[in-house]
């Protein structure tokens, strides 16, 4: 029997009766209901999903121009910048792009850590960003080496050496990555084929990501449950509405990068085609890695780098049973809300040593940041959690727990205010 389907105009009444994309539409981006109180940092999942369209989009038309060959890409690069129509907006707009992505994503991550949105019922949808994020991680590196540049080349060499920390086997996985006995042509070949093919593995894992929140409903500033229909708003027009006048002014900032600094964010070195026999000075990665990076090099054994690198990352998959609290939003736990500053700030640091020569001061200062960073999801927060007394919770949204104001939600509407 066909679906009973509610639209009115009837070529979208066939099809709908027949496939209900139109009715699965409506209920996750019109009538979904919306925490009333949520921020602009609650923008960032659209405008993550817009980079990650842009990003497939700029870079699907790059590879009709690119050639994945050692010894043609990096003048196909050239070539693509100086002869295609508009090659280099294509170009500036993708190496742009991947940074303005990990922003938006960064963003994301921390405004989850900060309202505890990874907590119970949300731990799969906070696993499922992980995986998007180690995702990410992989399709970025990959694209970076397929200018075939010096940072492009060494870059690679480092990484994929780093797995012949492993015992016994590491030796055989590093030439199995290679294609051979140092990265090369096969080298390149794969690379552009996995960096071509994860952003659509990328799109299913976000789908389920995405449909994982609207099963379990979304958090808001407050950290507490929708108690009711009073609660919410429908999404459009007002989440959608909102989240598109974020998304337009992210993409302003996106281009004054793209138009006026375009090379900001990139690395001198990577105009500079790829030679084996000449080993930068100084080889970094691009700044989204940067913290992992300094954690890699904080280590004194390799093995040991590789397996904090890794598991700074993987940690992340423990955090909803690492938080004893049991009080999701940082903004009723008035000592947990300074140490998520200060994981901020160590992650910045981090980045900053990352972004150094590893000698001196820089040494020191990377294992104490790559210590606390540890120190604060192993120790901090499953103590934390027990011992603070976190400030009394509203009762709902709506309705605020003190007389007189209280813990008015953020963005709460004149009407909202008055019923409290
Ligand atoms: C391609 C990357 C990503 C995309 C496109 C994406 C997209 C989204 C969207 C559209 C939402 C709903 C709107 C919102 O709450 O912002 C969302 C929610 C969420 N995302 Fe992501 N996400 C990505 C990566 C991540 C990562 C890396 C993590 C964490 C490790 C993460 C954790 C979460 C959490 C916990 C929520 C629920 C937030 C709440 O209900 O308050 N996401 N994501």
């Amino acid at each position: 029997m066909a679906h009973a389907s509610q639209f009115k105009n009837p070529v979208i009444k066939w099809i709908d009766s027949r496939l209900p994309i139109f009715t699965l539409m409506r209920h996750e981006y019109v009538d979904y209901p919306m925490p009333k109180n949520v921020n602009y940092l609650w923008a960032f999942g659209a405008i993550a999903m817009i980079m990650l369209m842009i990003m497939i989009l700029t870079g699907i038309m790059l590879a009709m121009q690119y050639t994945p060959n050692a010894t043609m890409a990096f003048d196909s690069v050239e070539r693509i910048m100086r002869d295609v129509n508009f090659g280099w907006l294509l170009r500036y707009m993708h190496s742009n792009g991947a940074a303005m992505f990990f922003v938006a994503v960064y963003i994301h991550v921390f405004r989850g850590l900060y309202y505890g949105s990874y907590k119970e019922p949300r731990e799969l949808v906070w696993m499922l960003g992980i995986v998007v994020l180690l995702l990410m991680m992989a399709t970025a590196f990959m694209g970076y080496v397929l200018p075939w540049g010096q940072m492009s080349f060494w870059a690679a060499t480092v990484i994929t050496n780093l797995f012949s920390a492993i015992p016994v086997v590491g030796d055989p996985i590093v030439t199995w990555l290679w294609g051979g006995f140092s990265v090369g042509n096969p080298t390149l070949n794969r690379f552009f084929a996995l960096h071509y093919l994860l952003p659509f593995v990328l799109i299913g894992v976000v789908l389920l990501h995405t449909s994982a929140v609207h099963i379990v409903g979304t958090n808001n500033p407050l950290g507490i449950d929708l108690k009711g229909p009073q609660d919410s708003v429908p999404f459009s027009p007002y989440a959608s509405v909102k989240d598109l006048y974020a998304v337009a002014v992210f993409l302003i900032i996106y281009a004054v990068f793209v138009f006026y600094q375009p090379n900001f964010m990139g690395h001198p070195d990577n105009y500079i085609p790829a030679n084996p026999m000449v080993t930068p000075s100084h080889i970094v990665p691009e700044w989204y890695f940067l913290p992992f990076y300094a954690i890699l090099r904080a280590i004194p054994d390799k093995l040991g780098g590789v397996i904090a690198m890794f598991g700074s990352i993987l940690i992340l998959f423990a955090l909803p049973w690492l938080d004893t609290s049991k009080v999701r939003s940082c903004v009723f736990r008035p000592i947990y809300r300074w140490f998520f500053w200060l994981l901020l700030l160590d992650c910045i640091l981090l980045g900053y040593v990352g972004s150094q020569l590893p000698e001196g001061i820089w040494v020191i200062l990377g294992q104490l940041a790559t210590f606390y960073y540890f120190f604060h999801f192993l120790v901090l927060m499953p103590i934390l959690g027990k011992l603070e007394r976190p400030l009394p919770l509203p009762e709902s949204i709506s309705k605020p727990v003190l007389k007189g104001g209280g813990p008015v939600a953020a963005g709460a509407t004149a009407s909202t205010m008055e019923k409290a």
